[in-house]
């Protein structure tokens, strides 16, 4: 066959047949990285090596953990952490691996937000960016439910009693969730069923969307500058210096390697030295239907939408406390969606170029920052105004959004680009 001629080894005869030489080029050695970022364009792919962690540790976890009401907690707390040679080990990589992957998932994001890497053209990396932020957080909420204490158990109940305050459909709803009329086994093993299984294989199709949504506007880079990717290829392949692009591999990769090293002394340090942190020491109590815990709070990067549901602690004109805390707390989860058209600056630059955005950029942070701390502390007195104030903060900064926006690319010289 004329198609197959033969092959001289391995490599060659695997080559015929998959076309691996043009896939390594569209891949790596023709996959285009702009010169001028700098570390934090590494996060993305410290998130997919995160996540690697996480299922590798997670499969390990799974072979003693058992989905049942009776069993949960002794399998996890006495079977893995006790008798399994190196189990503590595996947990520890599990629990930090999930807190950490929120703490870069966060950076990642207010990476694209500061340098407007979600603006015209970018608007598909942003949107499928969010979709992994929603099934990231399915994924820990289904998680922290499995070792079935007392904080996952009273996190689980607070947490599936809110779209009990959906109208018409709520009650119906929560009893479709839960399995049953209060959080039981049938809650804990479709939990489990969604954290093993269906929510990493939607991830998986995340990430993968997700790097293809990169492929068409390529990334970013520190000037915001729009970048004719096809000259400087030319250019790259005549003089590597004179262009303003480099290939990911193998060149792109070896920095990303130097981070992800730093990233990994980091990561590791937490696991052996200080995994507390990712432990609420509540959760080492069995769940107890029957003794609510002093104060119920979720981890600590679901604190800042949580701090929004119950900031409004009372009721305004006919509408009550809850409802309001409700709409703000959907308000909070769906906002950040809008963001490549709530920013209405056409301008891709970071937000230090930006007269009215960097200032809007660091006192979000600051609103966020504020809204994490005060979640996890009860909500009464002066705690309950500062979380109120707070949480009327989030909201505003994002229906001013458009405004500044609107007037920074009027006003501006050369806000237009
Ligand atoms: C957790 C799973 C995620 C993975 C594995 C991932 C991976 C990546 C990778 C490898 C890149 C290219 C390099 C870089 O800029 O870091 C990237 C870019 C990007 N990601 Fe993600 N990402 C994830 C989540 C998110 C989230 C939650 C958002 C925000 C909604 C987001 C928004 C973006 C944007 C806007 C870019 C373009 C950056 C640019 O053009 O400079 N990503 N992502």
């Amino acid at each position: 066959m004329a198609h197959f001629p033969k092959a001289h080894g391995v490599g060659e005869w695997l080559d015929h047949r998959l076309n691996i030489t043009a896939l390594k080029k569209v891949m790596m050695t023709e996959y285009w990285i702009p010169k001028d970022i700098n570390f934090l364009w590494a996060m993305g792919m410290i998130l997919a090596f995160t996540f690697k962690i996480l299922l590798i540790s997670g499969i390990f976890l799974l072979m003693y953990y058992k989905p049942d009401v009776n069993a949960a907690f002794d399998s996890v707390n006495y079977t893995i952490m006790q008798e399994v040679g190196y189990g503590w080990l595996f947990r520890h990589i599990h629990a930090v691996g999930a807190s950490v992957i929120f703490l870069v998932i966060y950076i990642h994001m207010f990476t694209g937000i500061y340098y407007g890497s979600y603006k015209k053209g970018r608007e598909m990396i942003w949107l499928s960016g969010m979709l992994l932020l929603i099934l990231f957080s399915a994924e820990a909420f289904s998680g922290y439910m499995l070792p079935w204490g007392q904080m996952s158990y009273w996190a689980a109940y607070v947490i599936t009693n809110i779209f009990g305050g959906i109208p018409l459909i709520g009650d119906e709803l929560v009893v479709w969730i839960r399995g049953n009329f209060y959080v039981a086994d049938a809650t804990l093993t479709r939990f489990f069923m969604l954290h093993v299984l269906l929510v990493p294989l939607a991830i998986m199709g995340g990430i993968a969307f997700h790097f293809y949504t990169l492929r068409i506007p390529h990334v970013n880079n520190q000037t915001g500058e729009d970048i004719d990717f096809g000259k400087e290829a030319e250019k790259y392949k005549e003089n590597p210096k004179r262009s303003k692009i480099i290939p990911f591999w193998p060149v792109f990769m070896a920095k990303d390697v130097f981070v992800l090293s730093v990233f990994l002394l980091f990561f590791f340090y937490l696991v052996f030295y200080n995994y507390g942190f990712a432990m609420d020491p509540v959760n080492f109590d069995p769940a107890n239907g029957l003794k609510t815990p002093a104060h119920i709070y979720p981890e600590w990067y679901f604190l800042w939408s949580y701090e929004v549901l119950r900031g409004f602690f009372f009721d305004i004109g006919p509408l009550k406390a809850a409802d309001i805390g409700l709409l703000a707390f959907g308000f909070a989860q769906a906002i950040l969606l809008f963001m490549p058209w709530l920013d209405r600056s056409p301008t891709v630059a970071p937000a230090n170029q930006r007269p009215y955005f960097r200032y809007w950029f660091w006192i979000m942070i600051v609103v966020l920052i504020v809204l994490t701390i005060y979640g996890k502390l009860p909500p009464t007195g002066t705690n309950a105004w500062i979380g109120f104030a707070s949480s009327i903060a989030f909201i505003v900064m994002f229906a001013i959004l458009p405004v500044i926006t609107e007037k920074e690319a009027r006003t501006v010289a050369g806000g237009k680009k």
